[in-house]
């Protein structure tokens, strides 16, 4: 007989996803927002972003209430990274630094097609103003979808867990942080409401600690 202390069950090629409430002015923040879009109309093209307004980097935006906001990523972002990257090995001390901050405003029939975020390692989305399931739910897709459509379930199945399920749908709330990892699918389903669905994403990659000498 085996024991049961010899057997391991290894969650294989995760993607976890933190998820947090702050408490941050999100009224402070959506001026900010949209004093941003004023100043700067066209913003960025985005590739993915169908409709809606996005910001140029704004990583090193000196509003009071941001840098209050990029701390609390920063924070969490950190929190995550000693967990999750468990086992990694590096040659000299790194921690995870954002290098990329933009803002987005959706307004309605805008959404966001399937992307991933190349080029850096953790990624994630902090919600501004977000007022429910109709202004757009964020999903993530499983690595392996769609062949996990194709696995065998009984008819019995009453519903998925998040290792089972080929998508999972997350209904944003205002002041919601997520992190998850840069290559993980996601997109934003169309805002079916009239009014602006406000989030600030942004990138994250692993840079040596800087040292006093
Ligand atoms: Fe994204």
């Amino acid at each position: 007989m085996v024991n049961k202390n010899e057997i391991t069950i290894t969650p294989l090629f995760a993607n976890p996803l933190l998820q947090i409430q702050l408490d941050l002015d999100t009224d402070k923040l959506t001026e900010l927002a949209v004093q941003m879009q004023n100043k700067d109309k066209k913003g960025r093209a985005g590739i993915i972003n169908k409709g809606g307004w996005q910001s140029n980097n704004i990583a090193e935006e000196p509003h009071e209430e941001f840098k209050k906001l990029k701390k609390e990523i920063t924070h969490y972002l950190h929190l995550y990274q000693l967990e999750i990257f468990q086992g990694v090995e590096f040659k000299v001390d790194v921690t995870q630094n954002i290098d990329n901050m933009w803002v987005m405003i959706n307004e309605k029939h805008h959404y966001n097609d399937w992307h991933t975020h190349p080029y850096s390692t953790l990624s994630g989305v902090f919600y501004i103003q977000h007022d429910g399931v109709e202004n757009g739910d964020i999903i993530f897709k499983h690595s392996n979808h769609p062949e996990t459509e194709m696995l065998y379930w009984p008819s019995t199945v009453k519903s998925h867990n998040s290792m089972t399920t080929g998508v999972l749908n997350i209904t944003p709330k205002t002041n919601m942080l997520l992190i998850f990892p840069s290559w993980l699918n996601h997109s934003v389903e169309a805002n079916l409401k009239n009014n602006s669905r406000i989030s600030l994403s942004f990138n994250s990659q692993f840079l040596p600690e800087k040292t006093n000498g």
